[in-house]
């Protein structure tokens, strides 16, 4: 493996006379030149960062010799690479460690002075350690003091510190735009500082301090992550790793993409998995798509960034640049302005004034009056009942998003024909990692230009990164790497996801004992964890075909985020157990509660409302249509208020937005009365078979009869049943000249206690979801669109 590296401890003696230098590790012997922990989880010595380009690095490990993608934790010299040829790590013996380039510059030094016998020592936490030799030697210099990107367990952040993430993932380990450091408030924060504008993104600075239980009121700022998996601050910031409790290598590294992510790993293994990452929603990182662009962020997608209409991208191997407008901007009277409606965009950068209660008209008209102003975010805020106006005069840190309620008013001129937006163009092509770096070097022997050639590498732990760009956007890839390795301890991203072992899940469900309902797939238990959470257990039947059902759920829903959307806390397989945790709501489903009559109009209008907002989010937001496939009142959940959360995605499947490709549904899916005529006819699946279903779900909270039984109808003393989506379209067909068709349809239990207006807008969204025709029901942003 390695070569007769110096082990663990190189002993430095004192000369007393004439030679200045004490030791040194030369760049050229890099590949033998090395300090060793004594257990061997970290190296210490020259690592290539590129073509003849060298620094002086930790890292851990690795198995072969090929340093190309090891795990570098901490660097000296970051920013400024030495040359492969005559440079130097020496130890003075003034007791200064300096590190030469080229044999000539002094590039960087641990500044410490010395005069007695000093060793440098690199410890199993990965510290390495200048220090007396002698017994409790002192210490004059630790690299746990100075971090570069990467905190390893134990190590100490202090009010000193800083963390800086790396220009890219492993190509280019010069500091970029981000920083994690203790702000003067004594509070940890995340900080885009870029080269135009510099902006805190973490803690969420729409948040007060207090909301997020940080607390300001202590005298010192430390944190550490210790080895178990428990990070936290002395400002009450804790996080805790998806997989904590177990030993394992783990570290905490600010990345390239400005999130914090803790990795972890088992010993001797290779790849890292993501145990947890401090922001949530990748598009609240400053920064990524750069002024005059949108971010918008999916989970199985990933982040993307896309110009405003009327703009261009900048340099579309970096996003970070931004946008610059296609046309020109002149603040004469002659060019005549107009706006571009943005729903749902916001821009999270400095407002020029703010204007209380104003309407449309008002602000437009603000906004054309001010030549800087080239937008406005205009905004109903409900409490109030009022809009709010905020004319802007740059466009930074934008964002996409169904949760955001407010819109974007583009100011555009009015002749400017070419408005196709630049919607997410990015090209992935593997050769956006290579670039030449061009270098000046005054050596001895290379003269004049020298240049690096960056070697590819890739790995940004356990996810795979598709592309990259310099620090722009990354896609993530999902499919059957679906972060979860065959021995399944880690699940990517989403925290307080965890896995659970069976005999965990069979104590908290005193052995199956409760059974709360049987879905597709498996049976659902009632169960109270060690912690008190109480949570529903689904166990899938049918293990050994239920594989792919099971890692679809796991690896869809574990990312998947939407408060309409129930809440998946774990899961568990070891071997033919496979179980699910998913949050417990305590009213059961939307069947139940409607054959009980518990719900009266209002709670149907909102459980019709929020999910078709969750079916939204999970058609459009997450970029790629997500189907549910199965939408019935049985999978429909109501929490203790009334609010419906979408349950069971055991038979959704990913469809790639551009490939309809029916070869993916082999088996026929749904449950009859809700199923889309798509599916019956073996005709293309798209969302719309959702939307199909969703007309039915609301049809039947309408009318409170099943689509599954029929309507039983006495026509010339004939019995006969009818569907119930044709029994409402006959009615709405034939009584249309009536004031008020909806009475006749509307559940009997209902009485009169209802809004006839919304019941009959309702009840039409309703019969357009339900059109045998997919391409005339409407999407379900739409639908969400006409129900508010
Ligand atoms: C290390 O691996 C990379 C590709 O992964 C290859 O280009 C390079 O030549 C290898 N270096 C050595 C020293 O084998
Ligand atoms: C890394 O990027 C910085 C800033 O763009 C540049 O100055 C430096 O030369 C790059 N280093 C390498 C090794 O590519
Ligand atoms: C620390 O955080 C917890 C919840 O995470 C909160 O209950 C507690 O009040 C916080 N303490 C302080 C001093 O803010
Ligand atoms: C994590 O560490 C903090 C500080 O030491 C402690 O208060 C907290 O209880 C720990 N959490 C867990 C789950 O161990
Ligand atoms: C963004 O757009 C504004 C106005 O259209 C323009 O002044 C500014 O230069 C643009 N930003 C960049 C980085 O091009
Ligand atoms: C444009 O018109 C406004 C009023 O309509 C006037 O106040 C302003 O001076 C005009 N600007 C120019 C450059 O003509
Ligand atoms: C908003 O403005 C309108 C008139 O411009 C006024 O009637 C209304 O009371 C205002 N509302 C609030 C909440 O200030
Ligand atoms: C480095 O990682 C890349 C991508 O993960 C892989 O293709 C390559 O073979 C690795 N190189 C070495 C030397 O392991």
């Amino acid at each position: 493996m390695i070569h007769s590296p110096i082990f663990f401890t190189i002993l430095v003696l004192l000369f007393h006379f004439q030679h200045s230098l004490s030791f040194s590790l030369s760049v050229e012997r890099h590949e033998n030149d090395f300090i060793v922990s004594p257990k061997g989880t970290f190296t210490a010595g020259f690592y290539p960062v590129g073509e003849n380009a060298y620094s002086f690095a930790i890292w851990f490990t690795q198995k072969h010799k090929n340093l190309t993608n090891a795990t570098v934790v901490w660097m000296a010299n970051r920013e400024q690479p030495v040359n492969g040829k005559r440079s130097t790590l020496s130890l003075l013996n003034t007791g200064n460690l300096i590190l030469t380039d080229a044999g000539q510059f002094n590039v960087w030094s641990t500044n410490t002075y010395s005069l007695k016998q000093l060793e440098l020592v690199l410890y199993d936490t990965g510290n390495l350690i200048l220090r007396e030799h002698n017994t409790n030697g002192f210490i004059l210099w630790q690299s746990f003091d100075f971090p570069t990107d990467t905190l390893l367990p134990d190590q100490s952040f202090t009010r000193y510190m800083n963390l800086v993430s790396s220009k890219r993932d492993t190509t280019n380990y010069s500091s970029s735009c981000y920083k994690l450091f203790f702000d003067n408030d004594n509070l940890l924060r995340l900080l885009y500082d870029g080269p135009g504008d510099s902006s805190v993104y973490w803690p969420d600075p729409l948040f007060l301090d207090w909301q997020d239980s940080r607390s300001m009121y202590n005298h010192n700022r430390v944190a550490t992550l210790n080895r178990l998996g428990n990070f936290s601050s002395s400002d009450n910031f804790t996080f805790i790793t998806s997989d904590y409790g177990t030993v394992l290598q783990r570290r905490l590294t600010l990345d390239f993409d400005g999130n914090v992510r803790v990795y972890s790993r088992k010993q001797g293994q290779e790849k890292w998995l993501v145990s947890g990452q401090f922001v949530q929603q990748p598009c609240q990182i400053h920064g990524i798509c750069g002024p005059n662009s949108t971010c918008s962020y999916g989970p199985i997608k990933g982040r993307k960034c896309s110009c405003l209409p009327g703009y261009s991208i900048i340099n579309n191997q970096d996003w970070s640049q931004g946008c610059k407008p296609s046309f020109q901007f002149s603040c004469n009277n002659k060019t005549e302005y107009r706006f571009k409606f943005l729903p749902r965009v916001k821009f999270n950068s400095y407002n020029y004034g703010f204007h209380k209660n104003y309407t449309y008209k008002q602000c437009k008209h603000i906004c054309l009056q001010m030549c800087e102003c080239i937008a406005f975010q205009f905004r109903y805020i409900k409490k109030k009942g009022v809009n709010n106006c905020y004319p802007k005069t740059q466009l930074l840190n934008g964002l996409r998003s169904t949760e955001f309620k407010g819109s974007l008013f583009l100011k555009l001129p009015k002749n400017n024909i070419v408005l196709t937006p630049e919607y997410d163009n990015l090209v992935c092509s593997r050769n956006n990692g290579i670039k030449q770096l061009q270098r000046l070097y005054v050596g001895e022997k290379e003269n004049g230009l020298v240049n690096f050639m960056l070697m590819f590498a890739s790995g940004l732990g356990g996810i795979e990164v598709l592309c990259f760009f310099l620090v722009g956007c990354i896609l993530f890839k999902n499919r059957k790497q679906s972060s979860v390795d065959n021995h399944g301890y880690v699940i990517a991203s989403a925290t307080g996801f965890r896995k659970f072992s069976y005999s965990e899940l069979k104590k908290a469900t005193k052995g199956f004992s409760q059974e709360i309902g049987r879905g597709a797939g498996g049976t659902v238990y009632k169960g109270i964890l060690s912690d008190d959470r109480v949570v529903a257990i689904k166990r899938l039947h049918d293990t050994n075909q239920g594989d792919s059902e099971f890692l679809a759920e796991v690896s869809i829903i574990g990312r998947l985020n939407h408060m309409n959307l129930i809440g998946m806390w774990g899961y568990c397989a070891e071997g033919k157990h496979k179980l699910l945790v998913y949050e417990y709501m305590e009213n059961g489903t939307l069947a139940d509660n409607l054959s009980s009559n518990e719900l009266d109009w209002g709670k149907r209008y909102g459980i019709a409302i929020g999910t078709a907002k969750c079916l939204a989010y999970l058609h459009e937001e997450c970029l790629e249509w997500i189907l549910h496939c199965d939408i019935k009142p049985q999978n429909i959940l109501v929490d203790s208020d009334y609010r419906p959360k979408v349950a069971d995605f055991g038979l959704s499947k990913l469809l790639n937005r551009n490939e309809h490709d029916n070869s993916n549904f082999s088996r026929i899916r749904g449950t009859r009365g809700y199923m889309a005529p798509e599916w019956v006819f073996n005709m293309q699946i798209t969302s719309k078979v959702d939307v199909y279903s969703y007309g039915v779900v609301v049809l039947e909270m309408i009318t409170g009869k099943s689509p599954t039984t029929g309507i039983q109808i006495k026509d010339k003393e004939e019995l006969y049943h009818e569907r119930l989506v044709t029994w409402v379209r006959e009615k709405r067909r034939k009584v249309l000249e009536v004031a008020c068709w909806v009475e006749e349809i509307v559940d009997p239990a209902l009485g009169s206690n209802y809004d006839a207006k919304r019941m009959e807008t309702l009840a039409n969204v309703a019969l357009d979801c339900v059109q045998e025709d997919k391409d005339v029901r409407p999407t379900m942003s739409q639908v969400v669109e006409r129900l508010s």
